[in-house]
């Protein structure tokens, strides 16, 4: 018998190297689990387009392939998780990317009486990381992404109601595609460990079709209730 995973709490963060497929699979989990995505990249976006005071200090590191400071985006994740849509459950991609960030959330969760259920760890070599962002295609509507193959860019998004234009994102110039990677190194890469040593970590190859990795991600939270 088929347990619905939508009657159960989840609290998944994705980690992942840029380019791994953090949004792609953090899409579907959302509408399979009926649970929000939140991606700490796309908020930094959203304040970037709106001019605000976050998204001006942001965009200096993002341009660079930094990461933003953690009080900073600290305290941007801390007020999107207080709030009554992530009652039910989130999915985090891109957040935590550090061991203080980690931390952080740690105790966030704690004083919700909550916990990280499952840390899915997609794993994609560097080469293949670079492929996927040298051919990525984000929409400015909805931020959906696609691949070079999966739509021509002149068609505009076509996602659900949406027909937002498709762009390149700046911070994926090769430059800042190295950078990142380095980054993703020396400062998230540690988070592999650290969920492994409290058993939340699963890692999934990346490798796959998307639909793939998509199944071997429902595994993974299947397992992380109970039912694997
Ligand atoms: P962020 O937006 O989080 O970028 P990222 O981590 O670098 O990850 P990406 O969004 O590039 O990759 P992804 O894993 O989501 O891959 P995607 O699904 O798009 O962060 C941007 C910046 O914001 C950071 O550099 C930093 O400055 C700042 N920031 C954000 N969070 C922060 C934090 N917590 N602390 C500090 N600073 C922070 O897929 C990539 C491509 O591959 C797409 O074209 C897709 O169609 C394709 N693809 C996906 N899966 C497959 C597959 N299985 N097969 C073939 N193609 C696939
Ligand atoms: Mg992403």
């Amino acid at each position: 018998m088929r347990v619905d995973l939508r009657a159960y709490w989840h609290g998944i963060i994705l980690i992942g190297a840029p380019g791994a497929g953090k949004g792609t699979q953090a899409v579907l989990l959302s509408k399979a689990l009926g649970v929000i995505h939140i991606s700490s990249g796309d908020l930094f976006r959203e304040n970037i387009s709106g001019g605000t005071p976050l998204g001006k200090l942001a965009k200096s590191y993002i341009d660079r392939g930094d990461l933003v400071p953690d009080d900073v985006t600290i305290g941007m994740v801390k007020d999107r998780l207080s709030q009554p849509d992530c009652a039910a459950g989130f999915i985090l991609d891109g957040f935590p990317r550090t061991v203080p960030q980690a931390d952080a959330l740690a105790e966030v969760l704690e004083s919700l009486n909550k916990r990280v259920t499952v840390a899915p760890y997609i794993r994609v070599r560097d080469t293949m990381l670079l492929e996927r962002l040298t051919h990525r295609w984000t929409c400015r509507g909805c931020g959906a992404v696609f691949g070079a193959m999966s739509l021509p860019p002149r068609d505009g998004c076509k996602q659900d109601v949406c027909d937002g234009e498709l762009y390149r994102r700046p911070d994926d110039n090769p430059e800042t595609q190295r950078k990142r990677i380095e980054v993703y190194l020396k400062n998230t890469a540690p988070l592999i460990d650290y969920y492994r040593s409290k058993g939340l970590l699963e890692e999934i190859s990346g490798e796959h079709t998307v639909e793939h990795v998509h199944r071997l991600m429902m595994d993974a939270i299947r397992k992380s209730v109970g039912l694997g």
